[in-house]
């Protein structure tokens, strides 16, 4: 079936784009290479320049600077309707007074192409959806409609399709099924797919190779796993996945390891894992990589440590515990425990130690911002805490 939609999809390449709309900077310098057939996801917060990248590329915006290669050819100057890219909306724009099959072959007749029909049928089919083609959009499923979007897409064999949160609007049971099902579909038609998200589960379950966005620049680039594992910046170590980073002077090199100082504590980081071996350095390790102690247990050179310190909230969420510690000079501190037993393994206000293995720490190219740990504006889980405190004190008042 692959071979009735797509010869091939085609690379994309962006050269030096950049993107000023009066007044705001949405694209500082954008250089990239999407190398055809792979899926590619663009993930980044809110406002970073996601859709005005897709916009450049399908044509609806014009670069400010910068070229825009598809297969080699340069359609920096070319009409959106002579490039060859779809693209699928987050607001499906499926046409309510037309049948599925007949927004599916819209585009294929307008073009003139012969067998609208059978080939929209295919497309139906590809998306599961052939045995519904009679029916008006308005008597399907979000997730249905979101399928019918996509079929009406690659109907018309883009070499490069764009996808902007398409899955956005669905709910997260749907939502987790069609990534599933967009991946497979990729998988068979073999065409190129941009993916535009600020979901990073959504970025790396499907995706061969992840941009992290921020502020109009791609951060880091590559695949999930080599992103989740040594992320470069603390932009990234932090929206993707969660990290603890801890910064202080590097106090000792090894041919093979620098050791960072922070308050007094001890940090080691394999040199081949960090960005920077002199000065001011930001180190980090993902809390799932951390071990829990109650007393204080002997690591030899292989393990970094820290403690003691205190458990100040244990959430319990059935696969896993996730602590939060408060360990004095070191900061706020994640774990998470796999439940391998009965419940938690230690209760809140415990006096604890965490280890790692030395080869599972990073080191970033930046330094993470100085954090405000127990003021207001402090992270995301010290604030849940604090919330959850004032609560309960308030329901024991009560
Ligand atoms: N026509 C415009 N004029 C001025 N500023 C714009 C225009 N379009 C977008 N912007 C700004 O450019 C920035 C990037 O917008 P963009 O739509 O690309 O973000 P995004 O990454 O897609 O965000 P979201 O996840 O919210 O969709 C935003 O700050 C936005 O306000
Ligand atoms: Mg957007």
């Amino acid at each position: 079936m692959a071979g009735a939609f797509a010869e091939a999809g085609a690379d994309l390449e962006l050269v030096d784009l950049h993107k000023r709309f009066p007044g705001f900077t949405a694209i500082e310098e954008m250089n990239l290479v999407i190398p055809a057939g792979s899926f590619f996801a663009l993930l980044g917060p809110s406002g970073c320049g996601k859709t005005t990248t897709l916009r450049l590329v399908a044509g609806l915006e014009e670069a400010t600077s910068g070229r825009i290669l598809i297969g080699g050819k340069d359609v920096t100057e070319t009409k959106p309707y002579q490039r060859p890219v779809n693209t699928v909306f987050q607001s499906y724009a499926l046409f309510p007074h037309m049948s599925v099959i007949d927004n599916v072959a819209f585009g294929l007749r307008r073009r003139g192409i012969s067998d609208a029909k059978g080939k929209s049928h295919e497309a139906l089919a590809l998306v599961e959806l052939d045995h519904l083609s009679a029916r008006r959009p308005a008597q399907l499923s979000g997730g249905q409609q979101q399928r019918v979007a996509l079929a009406r897409a690659i109907v018309n064999r883009p070499a490069l399709l764009l996808l902007d949160e398409p899955l956005g609007a669905l709910d997260l049971k749907l939502r987790r099924q069609m990534q599933l099902e967009l991946k497979s579909i990729q998988d068979e038609v073999g065409l190129t797919f941009l993916h535009v998200t600020h979901d990073q589960e959504e970025a790396m379950t499907m995706a061969d190779t992840v941009a992290v966005m921020n502020k109009g620049r791609i951060e880091q680039l590559g695949a999930p796993e080599m992103l989740y594992e040594l992320p470069r910046t603390a932009f990234v170590a932090n929206f993707l996945g969660q990290s603890n980073l801890f910064t202080g002077p590097v106090s000792g090199t090894t041919a093979t390891s620098i050791a960072v100082d922070v308050e007094g504590t001890r940090i080691v980081v394999p040199k081949a894992r960090a960005e920077r071996h002199t000065g001011t350095v930001t180190v980090g390790v993902r809390p799932e990589k951390l071990t829990l102690h109650t007393e204080a247990p002997e690591v030899d050179s292989s393990r970094n440590l820290l403690g003691p310190g205190r458990v100040i909230d244990v959430s319990f969420s059935g696969v896993s515990t996730q602590y939060i510690l408060a360990v004095p000079g070191a900061g706020t501190v994640t774990v998470f425990a796999q439940n391998m037993g009965v419940g938690p393994l230690v209760a809140d206000g415990a006096e604890v130690w965490v280890s790692w293995s030395v080869d599972h720490g990073f080191g970033l190219e930046d330094e993470a911002p100085p954090a405000p740990r127990f003021d207001a504006d402090t992270d995301t889980a010290t604030i849940a805490v604090q919330k959850k405190r004032a609560l309960m004190s308030e329901l024991e008042e009560a």
